[in-house]
């Protein structure tokens, strides 16, 4: 099985961006706990803070891999390009976010790129992320 995890803007600084939100673990380092865990899971990794790179990415993806885990960070709440671009996939993209977005400001609640997506998972800290490789594996 092929899973691609694909983070949005800012999530590079996972770690260091606002711990009281988002811990202070790198992705990287979850990352590694995540590929130990699903041994016999080929789990790639993207990130990018653009936008048209992240569509680049899913759309090369998106014919091939089993499934896709999407942060979108603020691309989520903005992009209707990453909308259209789900919906043209052959993968199943899972919207993953590591705050309870409903918890937030209001201009969080709504998800562009939820109708687009096979289900969404959000307010579980990065276990959000293990979560969605659950929910692929089926
Ligand atoms: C986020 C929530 C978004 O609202 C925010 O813009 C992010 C991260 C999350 O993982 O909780 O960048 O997607």
């Amino acid at each position: 099985m092929r899973i691609l995890i694909i983070n949005g803007p800012n999530l590079n600084l996972l770690g260091v961006r606002e711990p009281g939100i988002y811990g202070s673990t790198s992705f990287e380092h979850y990352l590694g706990t995540l590929r130990q865990r699903y041994a016999d899971i080929d789990i790639e990794y993207y990130q990018s803070n653009v936008e048209g790179l992240l569509i680049d990415k899913l759309q090369e993806a998106g014919f091939s891999a089993d499934g896709i885990v999407l942060n979108a960070g603020a691309y989520t709440h903005t992009s209707i390009a990453l909308h259209d671009c789900i919906r043209s996939l052959k993968a199943p993209v899972i919207e993953v976010h590591i705050s309870n977005v409903h918890q937030r400001e209001p201009f969080r609640h709504h998800s562009m790129i939820s109708p687009a997506c096979r289900g969404v998972i959000c307010g579980f800290g990065l276990d959000s992320y293990r979560l969605a490789i659950e929910a692929l594996k089926g």
